[in-house]
Order: structure tokens, then sequence, then C-alpha cells
């Protein structure tokens, strides 16, 4: 199985605070039958310096792989917060998933700016971008089937498909091909991947769709 959104990188952002965090994460991951791990550290273009941002996850990457030997591939990504103007981002292409154009883009909580959805028509028209919204679960619904409605897809978190109360709405995502991608967004060791395992065996069938969905699209990286 496939964790296209993971906080695993030792001091990257608040998903680790070290090695020992990240590699018991891996050990979890193991465990739980994952052989993929994209890595997706929080990046803030409005906060964060690109260059600063790109190194410090090139040192992180570096100390875990290391440490690290045992079967999971670890590919590194990021989890990118959106603002209008994105598309204008020299080296941007640095943000998706390497060998892809893949990246996994996280969306403002509250509500969408104006200028957001032209942002995005131009990281894919112009940048030759495929973004993947992050836990399209967490948002107005509302918001979500308008990007899909441009050709946008999204990933899933795996904890609340591991609650009975929030599975029904967003099977249809599912079923209509929107999600191409599950998650676990682990922080810490806590949760571990008890609530991606719940969420796969909740699916059946539909957790080996959206694994065909993310294994073509990661194709050339894996
Ligand atoms: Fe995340």
């Amino acid at each position: 199985m496939l964790d296209f959104h993971a906080h695993i990188l030792p001091g990257a952002d608040h998903g680790s605070d070290g090695l020992q965090t990240s590699l018991r994460q891996l050990t979890l991951a193991e465990q739980a039958g994952i052989d993929t791990i994209v890595a997706t550290p929080h990046y803030y273009p409005q906060s964060d310096d690109f260059g600063h941002f790109l190194r410090k996850r090139k040192a992180c990457r570096e100390t875990l792989l290391e440490a690290y030997s045992g079967p999971i591939r670890v590919l590194t990504g990021a989890e990118v917060h959106m603002c209008v103007g994105l598309d204008h981002l020299e080296g941007l292409e640095e943000l998706c998933i390497p060998g892809t154009n893949v990246m996994l883009c996280e969306l403002p909580f509250h509500s969408l700016p104006g200028g957001m959805t032209e942002t995005f028509e131009r990281m894919v028209e112009e940048r030759g971008i495929c973004p993947v919204l992050a836990h399209v679960d967490r948002y107005d619904p509302t918001v979500i089937n308008n990007l899909f409605g441009m050709g946008l897809s999204g990933q899933l978190n795996a904890e609340p498909l591991s609650h009975r109360f929030h599975r029904r709405r967003l099977l249809p995502w599912i079923d209509r091909g929107n999600i191409v991608a599950l998650g676990s967004d682990i922080h810490g060791t806590e949760i571990g991947y008890s609530q991606y395992l719940k969420a796969v065996d909740f699916l059946g069938p539909r957790a080996e769709e959206i694994e065909s969905r993310v294994r073509a699209l990661l194709k050339p990286a894996l």
C-alpha cells in the first residue's frame, strides 16, 4: 500500500521531532503493510523561504535514509499551502514528487480567495503541474466539487474514513473517480496507521481502486 501524505521527515515540520520518531513511524508503516510513503513536509509560501525549505527537506531526507535500512520506499514531495499567484514561483516543480508532475496542494481552510481557481488553471496549463488537493474531507464540499469540476483530483485522509459518521458523504467522490490517493497524514507516533488500516478495511475494493489510481499517477517515480 502507498501512503500519499505523511509527515515523517525528522525535524522537517511538526510531524516528527527527530530521527527516533521518524524511524518509529516507518516501523509502524511497515507493520501496517505500507511499501511506499510520500513524505510531504509543509511548505508555506507566505512565510517559508523557498531555497531554505528545499535545503532543509533534502538534509532531513538524507538524515532519515542514512539511518533507515528497511523496505519502505520514501519519496519526497511537499504539502504545499496554496496561495494566489503560486504559479509564478520560480522552481515550483521542485515541490512535485520527483520524476512526476504531481503536487500535493493544501487549500486555505476558511474560504477560497479570489484568484485561486485561476492560479490552479495556470499551474496546470502553463506549468504542467498535476495538483492533488490534500485531505479534501476537511473542506466545504461545494468548494471541492467546484475544483473537481475543473478537473482537479483529491486525496482523502484515512481518519474520517475510519469513522462511520463521515464515511457516507465521502464515498461518491471515490466512486466518481475524484479521489486518486489515500494518506495517513501521520504526525508523531500516537495514532500510527490504525486509522489507515480501518479505512482500507472499510473501503474494500474501493481502496484497491484508489491504490491503482495513485500508482498510475506516480508510475514514473515507482
Ligand atoms: Fe498534512
